[in-house]
C-alpha cells in the first residue's frame, strides 16, 4: 500500500538498539464490525506513561488500516501518519486512546492479520500481524489484558479466554491473563465443534473444544485425545497446570504455518490437527501429537513467559520444541524420536548452518522477524536446552525449570534471564555456554584416539567454519556423551558426558585390558559435526553391539554414507559387507521393527550431497541419485528370496490403530513393500492398494508403485477417491513429483501447476508442489535448470499473494554453493531474477539477498 516506497533500502532492526516502551498499557477493549471487505475495528486503549521512560514517543504500529476516528479521553485528535503507524501528542498522565479503523479481510491473502479462509474469518498475529487489525505498541514486552466485542451474522465467534457475554448477532470474551497483541486470536464462520474436558491436578474443570467446518467433525478424536495428554503430561513432568476454564482449538485450511499458540485459543493449519485413519498416514498422527502438545506448551512457555523481544524468540521456541520432544518420547519411543530428530535436524538444520542464511539461535539483527522462524531458532535451540540439561544434570535442570516460572511468570524475558535462572539453581557459570546463544555455525570435532599400557586417550578438537557476519569463533562447551565398548562387543565403560570447553582437549580412561572401541556422540548428546577416521568393519561392529540405540543407528547410517560416497566418488559397487549387515538386521525379529525401518531408510540425496560437500568435494545430484538407485536395487536383490516372507510377517493385521508400535511395524513393512516392488512388477503393491483401509498401507503402496513408474492406474484412482479432500490431495499433488525422475520432475510440478486445483492462495497446496520440486534432489537440481526455473518462476508469482510463504520457500536455494559453477550460475540469475522484481516484498528481498551477497 502507501508503505515504503519500492525498493526503498529496508529498515534493519538490532538487539543493541531495545528501548522499553515508554506507557504502560492498562487494558485493551476492541469491538470488531465484521464484513468480509470493509471490517471495522473500534480499540480503545488505557495508556499510562511510565514514570521512568527514557523515551515517551507515543509511536502506535499500524500498517494496511484505515483511519477513520482517533480520540484521546474522548477527544477527537490529529494522529501523523508515519512509515509503519502513527504519532499522536499524548498526555502526560493515564489517558483513553480510542481508534476506529477499517480493514479488508477477504483481500488479506499474506494471512497475517485478520483474514478469511474459506468463508471463515481468522487471524493470526505473530510475530507483527497485530498491526494489521489495528494501531498498537505491537511488541511482546507490552503485555495487557484482552476484551473482545465481536459484532457480526457468523454462528461461532470466539476470541481468547472466556466467553462473557452473547446473543443475536454478537459475542463477548474477556481474556484475563496479561498477554502481548500476538497472542490475540479472533475466528468467526460456520463451524462444528468436537467436544472434551480435562480435569486440572487441582480439580478444576476445563471444557475443550476443537472447531471445524462442517464435514471434518469426524477428524477431530484424535487431536483431543493428544491433548488431553498433553494437559496431564504437563502437569505431571513440569508441574504446569492450565489457567482457563475453555480451551480451544480452530482447524483452518489456509495458514502460513504449522499452528499458532493464540492465549486459550490456538489455530492451526487444519493439517496440523484434522486426522483419521483413512486420511491420514501414521507420520501425520505423530505430527499432529507433537503439535497439538507444542501449542498447548506454550501457554506457560511462551505465554505466561513470553519474549522480550523477537530476537528472543528461541527462548520460546527452542523450549518448546524440547519439550515436545521430550512428550513424544515419553508417548511413543525415545530413541526413535531422537533419530529422527537428528535427521531432520541435518536434513534442515545443518544446511542452513553452513550456507548463507546461517545465524545464530538468538539472531542479533533482522530486516523482517518472519525470516527467523528456522531450523535454528526451532531446532538448535532445542538442541541447545537439551545440552544444558545435560550438564547440569535432570534435577538440577527441573530445578532451573521451577525457578524460572516461578521468577519469570507473567514476563517478558530474554535468554539471559532464562540462563541466569540455570546459574542461580546450580552455581555455574555459564558465560562460555552462552556462546550456543550467539555463535551460527556447526561446529565440526575432531577426534583422534590412542591407547597404550591400558589407558585409552581421546582428543577432541573443535572448530567452527567461518558464518555470514562472523568470521571467528571461540571454542564453545560441548558436552561429548561416550561409552567404550570392548572388541567382543561388552561395555566397558557406560555412559559419560565427557565437557569439552577449549579448542582442543584430550580425556584418558585408565585400566583397560585392551583397545575399546569408542561410542562418541551418544544420543547425539551436541548439534555437531564428528570427523573420526574409522573403518567401515568398526562402524559394522558399532551397529550390531553398541548399547546406545542412538548410536547404533548412527554407525549404520555413517556406513550407509560412506558406501554412497565411494559409488558416487569412484564408481564402487555397493559394499557387500553392509549388505550382508542390513540383510542381517531386517531379517532379526528381536530388533524393534521401527528400528530396523529407520536402518533401513538410506540417507537422502541431500544429506549425500552435504556429505560431499562438507569433505571438500562438489555433489552432481546425478550420480548421487545414480548411487541411490543402484544401492536400493541391489539391496532389493540380496534380499529377494527373503522379501515375500519378510513382508507377510511385517504386515499389521486387524484394526488401525495409529500407536508408534503400529507405526513401527507399518513403516518396515512398508520399506520392504518398496523394494519388493522393485522386483515383482507390482503385484504385491497393487494388491494392498486394493485392500488398504488406512492412508499409511494405501500410501506406502501407492508411493511404491509410482517410484516404479508402474501406479498410473492406482494413481487415477486415488484421486478420483479423495479429490474433495484437501489434506489428501496435498498428498497427490507432492507425491508425483517426489517419484519423478530427475529428467521429469520439474515438467510434471509444471503440469501440476495448471491442474484445477493448484492454487497460490492456499500454502499448503503451493507447498505440496514447489516443496516436492525443491525435495527432489536430482530432480531439483537437474542439470537443465528447469528446476530453478520454476520455482523461481512460481515464487516471483506468489510474493504478491503471500510474501512469508514466498520467502520462507526461497530457502531451497540457500545450499547452491555446494554445486558445481554451471549450476550456481543458473541459481544465481534465477535469485538476481527473483530480487530483480518489482515490488518484492520485503520478505523475499532479505531472503534472496542474504544467500546472493555470502
Ligand atoms: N509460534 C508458532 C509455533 O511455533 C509458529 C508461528 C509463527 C505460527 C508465526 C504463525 C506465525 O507454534
Ligand atoms: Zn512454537
Amino acid at each position: 500500500m502507501n508503505d515504503a516506497a519500492p525498493n526503498a533500502a529496508p529498515q534493519t532492526f538490532y538487539l543493541k538498539d531495545y528501548k522499553p516502551f515508554g506507557y504502560e498499557v492498562e487494558s485493551v477493549k476492541l469491538t470488531f464490525q465484521l464484513s468480509p471487505n470493509a471490517t471495522k475495528v473500534h480499540s480503545a486503549i488505557r495508556f499510562t506513561p511510565k514514570a521512568d521512560a527514557e523515551d515517551n514517543r507515543f509511536f502506535l504500529h499500524g500498517e494496511q488500516l484505515s483511519l477513520i476516528s482517533a480520540k484521546i479521553d474522548g477527544s477527537p485528535v490529529t494522529a501523523r501518519l508515519v512509515d509503519g503507524g502513527l504519532e499522536c501528542d499524548v498526555p502526560r498522565t493515564s489517558f483513553l486512546w480510542e481508534a476506529e479503523v477499517e480493514i479488508d479481510p477477504a483481500a488479506n491473502t499474506a494471512l497475517e492479520g485478520l483474514y478469511m479462509s474459506n468463508g471463515m474469518y481468522c487471524t493470526q498475529c505473530e510475530a507483527e500481524g497485530f498491526r494489521k487489525i489495528t494501531y498498537y505498541p505491537d511488541r511482546p514486552d507490552v503485555m495487557s489484558t484482552f476484551t473482545v466485542r465481536i459484532e457480526g451474522d457468523e454462528p461461532v465467534m470466539l476470541s481468547n479466554g472466556n466467553p462473557t457475554g452473547a446473543g443475536e448477532g454478537w459475542a463477548e470474551w474477556h481474556d484475563p491473563w496479561p498477554k502481548p497483541a500476538y497472542l490475540f486470536a479472533l475466528v468467526a464462520g460456520d463451524l462444528v465443534n468436537h467436544p472434551g474436558s480435562f480435569t486440572t491436578k487441582s480439580g478444576k474443570d476445563v471444557e475443550l473444544n476443537i472447531w471445524v467446518r462442517p464435514g471434518d467433525e469426524g477428524k477431530c478424536a484424535f487431536g483431543m485425545e493428544a491433548l488431553k495428554k498433553s494437559m496431564k503430561w504437563d502437569e505431571d513432568v513440569y508441574g504446569l497446570e492450565y489457567d482457563l476454564d475453555l480451551f480451544n482449538i480452530v482447524a483452518v485450511d489456509d495458514f502460513n504455518m504449522g499452528a499458532m499458540e493464540n492465549k486459550g485459543l490456538n489455530i492451526f493449519n487444519s493439517s496440523c490437527v484434522l486426522a483419521s485413519p483413512e486420511t491420514s498416514t501414521d507420520a501425520n498422527f505423530e505430527r499432529i501429537e507433537a503439535i497439538i502438545a507444542h501449542e498447548y506448551f506454550h501457554n506457560w512457555t511462551g505465554n505466561r513467559i513470553t519474549c522480550r523481544d523477537w530476537f528472543q524468540l528461541c527462548l520460546k521456541e527452542g523450549l518448546t520444541v524440547f519439550r515436545d520432544a521430550q512428550f513424544t518420547a515419553d508417548m511413543r519411543s525415545e530413541p526413535v524420536k531422537r533419530i529422527e530428530d537428528v535427521i531432520a535436524l541435518r536434513a534442515r538444520q545443518f544446511p542452513e548452518d553452513g550456507g548463507p542464511l546461517a545465524h545464530p539461535p538468538r539472531p542479533e539483527e533482522f530486516q523482517e522477524i518472519n525470516n527467523f522462524y528456522t531450523a535454528t531458532v526451532y531446532e538448535k535451540g532445542a538442541e541447545v536446552i537439551g545440552m544444558l540439561k545435560r550438564l547440569v544434570g535432570d534435577d538440577n535442570y527441573y530445578k532451573a525449570l521451577n525457578l524460572y516460572f516461578e521468577r519469570h511468570d507473567g514476563q517478558a524475558c530474554t535468554i539471559e534471564d532464562w540462563l541466569k535462572v540455570f546459574e542461580d539453581a546450580t552455581g555455574r557459570d555459564l558465560s562460555q555456554f552462552k556462546l550456543w546463544y550467539s555463535q551460527a555455525g556447526t561446529p565440526r570435532v575432531k577426534v583422534t584416539e590412542d591407547y597404550a599400557d591400558g589407558t585409552y586417550t581421546l582428543t577432541f578438537e573443535q572448530s567452527t567454519p567461518p558464518t555470514p557476519g562472523q568470521p571467528e569463533k571461540a571454542p564453545r562447551v560441548i558436552p561429548m556423551a561416550v561409552g567404550l565398548l570392548s572388541p567382543n562387543g561388552d561395555e566397558v565403560r557406560g555412559t559419560q558426558v565427557l565437557e569439552l570447553t577449549e579448542a582442543k582437549q584430550s580425556f584418558t580412561f585408565d585400566g583397560l585390558a585392551s583397545k575399546p572401541v569408542p561410542s562418541i556422540l551418544r544420543e547425539f548428546s551436541a548439534p555437531v559435526i564428528l570427523e573420526r577416521e574409522t573403518t567401515n568393519s568398526e562402524r559394522a561392529f558399532l551397529l550390531a553391539h553398541d548399547t546406545d540405540p542412538f548410536n547404533r543407528w548412527e554407525a549404520g547410517n555413517a556406513l550407509a554414507k560412506e558406501v554412497r560416497v565411494a559409488m558416487v566418488l569412484d564408481g564402487a559397487a555397493p559394499d557387500a559387507a553392509y549388505l550382508d549387515a542390513l540383510e542381517k538386521l531386517v531379517r532379526d525379529d528381536e530388533q524393534d521393527p521401527a528400528f530396523r525401518a529407520l536402518v533401513l531408510s538410506p540417507p537422502s540425496q541431500s544429506d549425500i550431497a552435504q556429505t560431499l560437500h562438507e569433505r571438500g568435494h562438489t555433489p552432481d545430484p546425478q550420480k548421487i541419485y545414480d548411487a541411490a538407485e543402484t544401492f536400493t536395487q541391489t539391496l532389493a536383490q540380496q534380499l529377494e528370496t527373503s522379501l515375500p516372507r519378510l513382508y507377510a510377517a511385517t504386515t499389521v493385521e486387524g484394526p488401525y490403530v495409529p500407536d508408534a508400535d503400529g507405526a513401527g511395524k507399518r513403516a518396515l513393512n512398508g520399506r520392504i513393500l518398496s523394494l519388493l516392488t522393485r522386483l515383482d512388477g507390482g503385484e504385491q503393491a497393487a494388491r494392498q492398494y486394493a485392500s488398504a483401509d488406512n492412508m499409511t498401507q494405501q500410501y506406502a503402496a501407492l508411493a511404491a508403485l509410482m517410484k516404479a513408474e508402474k501406479g498410473e492406474a492406482q494413481s487415477k484412482a486415488f484421486f478420483e477417491q479423495w479429490q474433495d479432500d484437501r489434506l489428501v490431495m496435498d498428498k497427490w499433488f507432492a507425491l508425483q513429483i517426489a517419484c519423478a525422475a530427475p529428467e521429469t520432475a520439474a515438467a510434471t510440478a509444471k503440469e501440476l501447476t495448471q491442474h484445477p486445483l493448484f492454487s497460490m492462495k492456499n500454502p499448503n497446496r503451493f507447498r505440496a508442489v514447489m516443496g516436492a520440486l525443491a525435495g527432489n534432489h536430482a530432480g531439483f537440481h537437474h542439470a537443465s535448470g528447469a528446476g530453478y526455473q520454476l520455482l523461481a518462476e512460481n515464487l516471483i508469482a506468489l510474493d504478491s499473494v503471500n510474501p512469508q510463504t514466498t520467502a520462507r520457500m526461497c530457502a531451497a536455494f540457500q545450499t547452491w554453493k555446494r554445486y558445481d559453477s554451471k549450476r550456481q550460475a543458473q541459481i544465481q540469475a534465477e535469485l538476481e531474477r527473483i530480487l530483480a522484481t518489482s515490488d518484492l516484498s520485503r520478505d523475499t528481498h532479505e531472503m534472496v539477498s542474504r544467500m546472493l551477497s555470502a
